[in-house]
C-alpha cells in the first residue's frame, strides 16, 4: 500500500502499534454504528480488527502530519466490477468538522484514479448519516438510488443504503 499525504494528513498502512490510538475512537457509540459497526468493546478486539485491516490492505490509516497521532481510517473497498472500488471511511469524533476526511477521500481518489486507473468510484450512507452525506456531496458524487433495507448492521437494524458513485472523467472535470 502507497503512503500518501496531504497538507494535514499521512495516509499510510496499518500495523499493530495503531491499536491504542485505533481504540480510542473505535470504541465510540458514535463513530462505527453510523458506518455500520459495533463499537469495540476493548482493547483485544482493536487488535483483531488491525489484524484485518493489516491483511486485506485495502484501508489506509488516517494520521495527522503534527503529531503522527491516528485519527480515522479510509479505505477503498473491491466491488464486483473490475474498475469500481467502494469508498469507506472514519474519523475520531474529536477531529470531525474540520474538513478532514474530504481531504484524505480527495487525495484517495485521486490515486485511485491515476494510479490505480479504476473508472468508477462508488459510496453509500445512511439516510440518517447527514454529516457523511455531506462529504459525499462537496466530493461530487452523484446521487444513483436508494436501495431499501440493503444493509443489516451489527445489532440487527436494517437500514436503507443512499447510493452515489463519480467516474474518472466526472471527477477530473470537477477540478476539486
Ligand atoms: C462522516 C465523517 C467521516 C465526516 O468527517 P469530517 O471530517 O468531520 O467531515 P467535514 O468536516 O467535512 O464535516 C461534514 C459535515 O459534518 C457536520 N459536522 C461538522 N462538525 C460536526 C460535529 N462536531 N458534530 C456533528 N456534525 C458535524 C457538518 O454538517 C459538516 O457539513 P458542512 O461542511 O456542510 O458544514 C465523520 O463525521 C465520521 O467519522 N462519522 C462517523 C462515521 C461515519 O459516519 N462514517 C461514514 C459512513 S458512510
Amino acid at each position: 500500500m502507497e503512503q500518501l499525504e496531504t497538507g494535514r494528513l499521512i495516509l499510510r498502512e496499518w500495523n499493530m502499534n495503531d491499536a491504542a490510538d485505533l481504540y480510542e475512537y473505535a470504541k465510540s457509540k458514535k463513530v462505527g454504528p453510523m458506518a455500520g459497526w459495533k463499537p469495540h468493546a476493548n482493547i483485544e478486539e482493536t487488535k483483531k480488527i488491525l489484524q484485518m485491516f493489516i491483511e486485506e490492505n485495502e484501508t489506509w490509516a488516517i494520521c495527522l502530519k503534527a503529531t503522527g497521532k491516528v485519527i480515522g481510517s479510509i479505505g477503498l473497498h473491491c466491488s464486483s466490477r473490475e474498475h469500481e472500488r467502494s469508498l469507506g471511511y472514519v474519523l475520531s469524533e474529536d477531529f470531525w468538522g474540520k474538513g478532514l476526511v474530504y481531504e484524505a477521500a480527495k487525495c484517495i481518489m485521486e490515486y485511485a484514479f491515476r494510479i490505480l486507473k479504476l473508472e468508477i468510484i462508488s459510496v453509500v450512507h445512511f439516510p440518517f448519516n447527514i454529516q457523511s452525506k455531506r462529504v459525499i456531496e462537496k466530493l461530487g458524487f452523484q446521487y444513483i438510488e436508494t436501495k431499501e433495507k440493503a444493509t443489516k448492521i451489527f445489532d440487527g437494524t436494517e437500514y436503507d443504503d443512499v447510493c452515489y458513485a463519480i467516474t474518472k472523467e466526472e471527477f477530473y472535470n470537477l477540478n476539486l
